[in-house]
């Protein structure tokens, strides 16, 4: 286990953004996690994953601690279903990937989300129409004050839209290392009704598609929409898409009868943020290094040598404007420090 010092995180955050930690390590074993846990540096500490739901807006003056855990195992099968547990330091796409070549299905949905897997369960990933939840078995945490491990059931992580116990009781006390995910062997629940993947499956032709090709179909859209962050940096979308109560949306519908939405329940609804932003006129935008993705509002994008306070004066111009135009508030979904 190797300290270093006033360590650059360019290459840790997937919005490029050149900010200095004073104190870094980088944990490779559950053992190296817990003695760094208990060297006395780690008292103002910084859990970095795949950096891919962040923005720095300066340099950290903490100890930040990179979870670098790796390994994917199959604890259990039967001849329908395997549990599979992935270490918190694999990345995303790749464990999807591996899943898809050995055809165990449930997380074709979610390819390409960047990041890595064990701070999918945090904000709950999800993406034309799945989530993180619905495949979740348990994670593997160890807690930060005692050093003691402890399994959270599907049940104590209370998921729900972008959330979980881990952006609330929960936040700041454990570390997640490894998820467990109750996968299928066969007859796969594949989940084709959002728009989007319907489309890209029937202009191919595929009637009943394999996981592998909705896993592809998903690559593809995402590509066409959400920005490369190895090419362009970028944290995904920026905001939440905003849920609200049934005067608040009859109220914004008088305004804009043409906006797209979902009903969540008979009293709440919600809007897209990225038709917002578009509305709000930022669609394309570009302001120094800090700009709106062309093709997906909902992304903010550092063209190169944007500082994080560029990117947050962006986002909060953004809020407002939307708030003036549209009446609706949006609040971001990264986690900003
Ligand atoms: N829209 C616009 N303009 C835009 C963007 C979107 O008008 O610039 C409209 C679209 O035309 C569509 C609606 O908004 O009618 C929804 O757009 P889309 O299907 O692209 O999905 P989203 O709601 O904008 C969410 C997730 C994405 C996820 C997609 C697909 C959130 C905050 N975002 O975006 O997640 O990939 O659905 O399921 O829920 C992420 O979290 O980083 C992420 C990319």
């Amino acid at each position: 286990m190797r300290i270093e010092e006033n360590k650059s995180l360019k290459n840790y955050n997937t919005f490029g953004i050149a900010s200095n930690a004073r104190y870094f390590v980088s944990v490779n074993t559950i053992e190296e996690l817990k003695q760094a846990l208990s060297e006395k540096l780690s008292e103002d500490l910084f859990i970095l994953g795949g950096g891919s739901n962040m923005l720095l807006t300066g340099d950290l003056s903490t100890f930040v601690l990179h979870i670098n855990l790796k390994g994917i195992e199959i604890l259990q099968e039967t001849e329908t279903e395997v549990l599979v547990k992935a270490m918190a330091g694999e990345n995303w796409h790749e464990f999807v990937q591996y899943c898809i070549a050995k055809d165990f299905g449930g997380l074709e949905n979610l390819s390409l989300i960047p990041g890595n897997v064990g701070t999918g369960p945090i904000q709950n990933i999800g993406a034309y129409g799945v989530e993180l939840k619905d495949t979740f078995y348990s994670c593997n945490t160890v807690e930060i004050e005692t050093l003691k491990e402890r399994e959270f059931t599907k049940t104590d992580c209370a998921f729900d839209y972008r959330n979980s116990i881990f952006k609330n009781e929960a936040k700041g006390k454990y570390i997640i290392t490894s998820v467990n995910f109750r996968l299928t062997k066969k007859d796969h629940k594949t989940r084709i009704s959002y728009g989007d993947i319907q489309k890209n499956l029937a202009e191919k032709n595929i009637e009943t598609p394999t996981i592998k090709d909705i896993s592809e179909a998903v690559i593809a859209i995402r590509q066409s929409k959400l920005p490369d962050p190895k090419v362009l940096g970028n944290s995904g979308s920026f905001f939440k898409n905003p849920v609200v109560d049934s005067e608040t949306f009859q109220n914004f519908r008088r305004n804009f009868p043409e906006a797209p939405f979902f009903e969540v329940s008979p009293t709440e609804f919600k809007i897209p943020a990225g038709w917002l932003i578009e509305k709000a006129g930022f669609k394309g935008q570009r302001f120094g290094d800090a700009g709106v993705h062309k093709n997906q509002a909902l992304v903010l994008v550092n063209y190169g040598n944007a500082t994080g306070k560029e990117i947050w004066q962006l986002a909060m111009d953004i809020q407002k404007k939307v708030k003036e135009i549209t009446g609706i508030y949006i609040e971001p979904e990264v986690n900003v420090f």
